[in-house]
């Protein structure tokens, strides 16, 4: 499998598909022919990451701070949004890929917010893989929201301060039974996590790539597959430590 070793690929891969814009610019397009050839590049790595093996794949599809945008941009990306989740909802099913969407989902418009619930409650039995898509999601957002239900939870006597811990508020957060992220691919080039997943990737491995997300093809994935393969994670061990553990 290309020089990859199948024991070692990330269990969980989140991605930042930055680079659209830019992509039509150098082309002199439109900026949404630029998210609409985005979207076979979130086609591909689909199913790259399928064939691979990636059990979770997570993509920053639409974050909260891009409410901000022209209004035509928003409406395109929400209209792109239903027509991908129209045209893949075969492949799918047909792939056992299982959808998740992450985020403040409730500020979605409502058909596009229909049409992703529906998806995700047809696919709830899919298990070969779980794609999650994070829409109108902001990290600080989600850890917001995640502290208002924990408060409600104690004031019901639901939990008690001392048990409140790395281990259970994580059941609070969008992402709960998703494991974190292993590896951070960003696209385009940029070095920042714009607010994605702020919790979830205190340990996870980045990767930036200068190749712009509409470009960004199952090649692009094996070098940074490739490249995580090659560090070695030590979650604050020393190497020595390490190389004791089991396994
Ligand atoms: C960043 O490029 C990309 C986005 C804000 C949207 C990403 C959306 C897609 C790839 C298509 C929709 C996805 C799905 C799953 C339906 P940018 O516009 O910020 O690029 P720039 O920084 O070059 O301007």
């Amino acid at each position: 499998m290309e020089g990859l070793i199948k024991e070692r690929l990330p269990r969980h891969v989140a991605i930042i598909m930055d680079g659209n814009g830019r992509w039509a610019r150098q082309k002199s397009l439109n900026r949404i022919e630029g998210h609409i050839k985005g979207i076979e590049a979130v086609r591909a790595v689909v199913t790259s990451c399928r064939e691979l093996g990636i059990k979770f794949l997570t993509l920053y599809a639409f974050s909260i701070e891009n409410w901000r945008r022209p209004g035509n941009e928003i409406s395109a990306l929400m209209g792109l949004l239903q027509r991908y989740l129209r045209e893949e909802l075969d492949e799918m099913l047909e792939n056992n890929i299982r959808l998740k969407a992450i985020g403040d989902l409730d500020s979605l418009p409502r058909d596009a917010h229909d049409m992703l619930i529906e998806t995700v409650e047809k696919t709830t039995h899919c298990d070969a893989m779980v794609l999650i898509l994070a829409l109108s999601y902001g990290g600080r957002d989600e850890i917001i929201r995640a502290v208002r239900r924990l408060i409600v939870d104690a004031k019901n006597k639901k939990i008690r301060p001392d048990q409140i811990s790395e281990e259970t508020f994580p059941n609070y957060l969008s992402t709960k039974d998703i494991p974190d992220p292993d590896l951070l691919i960003r696209t385009s080039g940029e070095y920042r996590i714009s607010n994605f997943l702020l919790w979830q990737m205190a340990y996870t491995e980045i990767y930036v790539t200068k190749t712009l997300w509409p470009d960004f093809r199952k090649e692009d994935l094996i070098k940074a597959l490739l490249n995580y393969q090659r560090r070695q994670r030590r979650f604050g061990l020393t190497s020595e430590q390490l190389a004791m553990e089991p396994g």
